[in-house]
């Protein structure tokens, strides 16, 4: 990855603190198996690979690196709130926010995990008083951990979704398995509700679909990559899918136009009619993991 490296400080040899791009603060765990990289901003996850495989993340080469602006690809936390929201903006503050770093530790085995804290802030305060954590572990594969407690006394009806960026060879010999049979609402059909028939999702047009009420684990086999990757999820009952084809990328100012070809989202959580809703007092996990293998 081009980072910039100019100030490093690194730790143990598996942790490296650095001034990333933007000069946003980074950092780079190296394990026995894979790297990773994580921003501050947004505790965004923008880089994992395996010592012998492919980037598992897409990361737009027109990605914005600036405080209160969502980096484009990667991983970005959706809290709380997905989607439009009037006078809000989109897809919640947490993606925009400089998350605190609470601690890191490394296992016997040489797996890294990094926690983060939401910090307090003027946008939180207009939601019932929380703490949200984000754990992301790194090893063979990349797990990740969101967690919300709710320090109200009233219950706090919040979404949320790891809108996870996955890197393709090429978008047309790609297909995403694990959705038949659910239900969702289509956003290039004006929200129409339909069922997903076919075994298996291809994609080539502009995709935005959002499958309520299911908990299945989600395939993306890659044939010119030559690889499957896994999405394993844990207390989440919503899956996105998104690629927005060639009129929507060229829409995007932090989004180069030909880039739609190179990736596609398959995001796990909680949202719409699945949104959570959460007792004074209560803690809910969303657990996300990562993994890829040959494609056979
Ligand atoms: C997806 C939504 O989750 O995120 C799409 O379903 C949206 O409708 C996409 O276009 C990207 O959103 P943003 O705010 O990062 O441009």
């Amino acid at each position: 990855m081009n980072s910039a490296k100019s100030s490093a400080t690194n730790v143990l040899g598996h942790v490296t603190f650095l001034d990333g791009r933007g000069d946003l603060p980074m950092i780079e765990v190296i394990t026995p198996w894979s790297t990773a990289e994580i921003y501050l901003h947004g505790a965004h996850v923008t880089h994992f690979k395996t010592n012998d495989g492919h980037p598992l993340l897409f990361l737009s080469q027109c990605s914005r690196f600036e405080e209160g602006q969502p980096i484009r690809g990667g991983i970005p936390i959706i809290f709380p709130w997905f989607g439009p929201r009037e006078g809000l903006g989109q897809h919640g503050y947490a993606r925009v926010k400089a998350w605190e770093l609470k601690q890191f530790s490394i296992a016997p085995d040489g797996s890294v995990r990094v926690r983060f804290r939401l910090p307090d802030s003027p946008d939180a305060a207009k939601f019932p008083a929380c703490t949200v954590e984000y754990v992301v572990t790194v090893s063979k594969v990349l797990t990740l951990e969101l967690s919300v407690t709710n320090q109200s006394k009233e219950v706090f009806t919040y979404e949320d979704c790891l809108h996870t960026y996955f890197t393709v060879g090429n978008i047309k010999d790609v297909t995403v398995k694990g959705l038949k049979g659910a239900s969702y609402l289509d956003k290039v059909d004006n929200m129409a509700r339909k069922t997903e028939t076919p075994d298996v999702i291809r994609i080539a047009s502009e995709v935005d679909r959002t499958y309520l009420d299911t908990t299945s684990a989600v395939e993306i086999a890659d044939a010119k990559l030559g690889r499957v990757i896994r999405v394993e999820k844990e207390n989440s009952k919503s899956t996105v899918v998104w690629n927005p084809w060639i009129a929507k990328a060229q829409q995007m100012a932090d989004y180069g136009d030909e880039e739609y070809h190179e990736m596609v989202c398959v995001e796990s959580g909680n949202v719409g009619s699945n949104a959570i809703k959460l007792a004074p007092g209560a803690t809910s996990m969303l657990k996300v993991t990562l993994d890829s293998s040959p494609l056979r």
